[in-house]
C-alpha cells in the first residue's frame, strides 16, 4: 500500500468510524479515534474525560490543547495511522504538522439531511464498539450486537437538538480543512452517501493509488 498515514475528514455521521474500522482490518493501519478515546475517557471518569463531557454534551469541540496534548504521543510512537475525527480545526491541523506529515486526508462528504437521518438511528456496542444502524445496517436483534452480544446504545450526542450544533460547528471549525488540505495537494473527495462497500472500495483505490 503506498500510502500509510491518512486522516478521515466530513460531517458528523458522515461514516468516518465505519471506514476507518474497515480500513483498519484490512490493512492493519491503527485507527486513531479521537472521538473513541474521549468517550473512553469520560467512561473512566478521568480528569481529560470530566474537561471534555461539558463540551461533547453540547455537541462543541472539545479545547485545542486538550486534543492535541491528547493525541500527541500515540501519533508519534505508530508508523500507520488512520486518523479519525482529527484533525478538526485549523490550529490541530497546524499542530500536527508538527508532529508529522499525512499522505492523504480523505473528505467524506454528504448532506446536513443524511447526517440528521443517519445519526438519530446509530447505535454502538457497549462491549466492542462496533457500530450499527437501525435503518441502514440493522443488528438481528435490535438491542444486541451481532458480533459479541453486548448492549447496543445511543450516543447522548446524537440526540436531534446536538446533531444540529454539531452539524453548525462542523461548518464553521472543520470545513475550512477542506481549502488547507486541498491547497496542500492531500484532499481526496468520496461521495459518503453510497452504500458501506462502495465508500471502502473508493477509499481502498485512493489509498494504493
Ligand atoms: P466524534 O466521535 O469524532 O464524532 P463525529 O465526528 O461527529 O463523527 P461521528 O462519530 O458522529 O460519525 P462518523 O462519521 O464516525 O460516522 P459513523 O461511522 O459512526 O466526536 C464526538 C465529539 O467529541 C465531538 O462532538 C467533540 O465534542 C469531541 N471531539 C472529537 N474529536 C475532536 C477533536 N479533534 N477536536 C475537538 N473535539 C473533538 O456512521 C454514522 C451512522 O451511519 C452509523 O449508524 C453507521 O452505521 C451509518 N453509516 C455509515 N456509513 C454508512 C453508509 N455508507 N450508508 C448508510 N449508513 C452508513
Amino acid at each position: 500500500m503506498a500510502r500509510e498515514r491518512i486522516a478521515l475528514l466530513g460531517p458528523p455521521g458522515a461514516g468516518k468510524g465505519t471506514q476507518a474500522k474497515l480500513i483498519s482490518d484490512k490493512t492493519g493501519l491503527c485507527h486513531l479515534s479521537t472521538g473513541d478515546i474521549l468517550r473512553d475517557e469520560v467512561a473512566h471518569g478521568t480528569e481529560i474525560g470530566r474537561a471534555a463531557k461539558l463540551h461533547m454534551d453540547r455537541g462543541d469541540l472539545v479545547p485545542d490543547k486538550l486534543i492535541i496534548d491528547m493525541i500527541h504521543e500515540r501519533i508519534a510512537k505508530t508508523d500507520g495511522f488512520i486518523l479519525d475525527g482529527f484533525p478538526r480545526t485549523v490550529a490541530q491541523a497546524e499542530a500536527l504538522l508538527k508532529i508529522t506529515s499525512l499522505d492523504l486526508m480523505i473528505n467524506i462528504t454528504l448532506s446536513r439531511a443524511e447526517v440528521i437521518k443517519r445519526l438519530s438511528s446509530r447505535r454502538v456496542c457497549r462491549e466492542c464498539g462496533k457500530i450499527y444502524n437501525l435503518l441502514f445496517n440493522p443488528p438481528k436483534i435490535k438491542t444486541r450486537c451481532d458480533l459479541c452480544g453486548g448492549e447496543l446504545f445511543q450516543r447522548d450526542d446524537d440526540r436531534p437538538e446536538v446533531v444540529d450544533n454539531r452539524y453548525d460547528v462542523y461548518m464553521q471549525a472543520t470545513a475550512p480543512l477542506v481549502d488547507f488540505y486541498r491547497e496542500r495537494g492531500l484532499l481526496r473527495e468520496v461521495d459518503g452517501a453510497q452504500p458501506t462497500a462502495v465508500v471502502l472500495n473508493r477509499i481502498m483505490d485512493l489509498l494504493s493509488g
